[in-house]
């Protein structure tokens, strides 16, 4: 059975009208955050809107099985991005033909009052087809994907207080978590095993990193059906992650103005044929 998968990150929607009237944005580091948005990366993104539509427009010609979300769907994570973004995402992760599966990624969660807020508007997103995996903190995330293939999400990212650290961390329950269930055996006999979060596996940075990529990646290693996804960077590449044979795909921006990009996968028994998607001449196109 073939299996066609799309994975895309990074949205960063722009904010809405009145989006800043409130006291949210009196915290500090959405103070600096603001602007830099205004000096620097706002018009990169200024066109987030139509960039979702092209990838709509492109999934109506090359529809999909699932589609795979790797987070920072927002800028500072105030209450009017949610009510205004958080529906768009839904709608677009709705028009995969079987199913999707979305993490969070650190803009969504920027200040510790953005945690309510994305469990309330996401919550479509926290479903999980293997509950008694899932910790409190409702990660891991399952999507079975045919009888070959399994998505799993873990989340990376957090508020951080501090304007200088965008840094994430899997949280230690949920690498546990994950450990474990890699060693299920309803997992562990499937031929592709998509494994996905916000921040890079193998970046270990201290202030923009993830902290704990080594315990993250000695849980992964000696595990040959893995593929890793992720986002947070905006720019798109993949490798092998270095001493392992594990494939890892970074889909970049979907919608960063001369970087818009995403990753197809069509997955024929034990083979993974992976495609780039750009944006060319106003539309979604794959580029070899
Ligand atoms: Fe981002
Ligand atoms: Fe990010």
């Amino acid at each position: 059975m073939s299996l066609r998968i799309l994975h895309f990150s990074d949205v960063h929607l722009p904010f809405p009208a009145g989006a800043f009237r409130t006291p949210e944005i009196l915290h500090p580091k959405r103070l600096v955050a603001l602007v830099n948005f205004y000096l620097r990366r706002g018009s990169k993104y200024a066109e987030a809107f139509q960039k979702l539509n092209g990838l709509r427009e492109f999934l109506a010609r090359e529809p999909v099985d699932y589609l795979l979300y790797t987070g920072d769907t927002l800028n500072f994570g105030l209450e009017r991005e949610f009510t205004a973004g958080a529906p768009r995402l839904i709608e677009t992760l709705a028009l995969a033909r079987q199913g999707s599966l979305a993490v969070p990624g650190n803009h969504d969660l920027y200040a510790r009052s953005s945690l309510a807020l994305h469990r309330k508007h996401f919550a479509p997103l926290y479903r999980t087809d293997l509950p008694e995996a899932a910790t409190p903190t409702g990660y891991p995330i399952v999507r079975w994907m045919g009888d070959d293939a399994v998505a799993i999400a873990f989340n990376t990212s957090r508020p951080c207080l501090p304007f200088w650290d965008s840094s994430g961390r899997v949280p230690s329950l949920e690498l546990d978590a994950l450990d474990r269930l890699l060693d299920f055996p309803e997992i562990a006999v499937r031929r592709h095993i998509f494994l996905m979060t916000h921040y890079p596996f193998d970046e270990h940075g201290y202030f923009h990193g993830l902290r704990n990529s080594r315990a993250l990646l000695r849980i992964l290693r000696g595990r040959d059906n893995l593929v890793l996804l992720h986002g947070h960077n905006h720019r798109p590449y993949t490798h092998l992650v270095p001493g392992t044979g594990i494939p890892l795909y970074c889909a970049g921006s979907l919608s960063k103005a001369g970087g818009e990009s995403f990753w197809l996968f069509d997955l024929f028994g034990d083979s993974l044929n992976a495609r780039h998607g750009a944006w060319r001449n106003a539309r979604f196109t794959l580029v070899e």
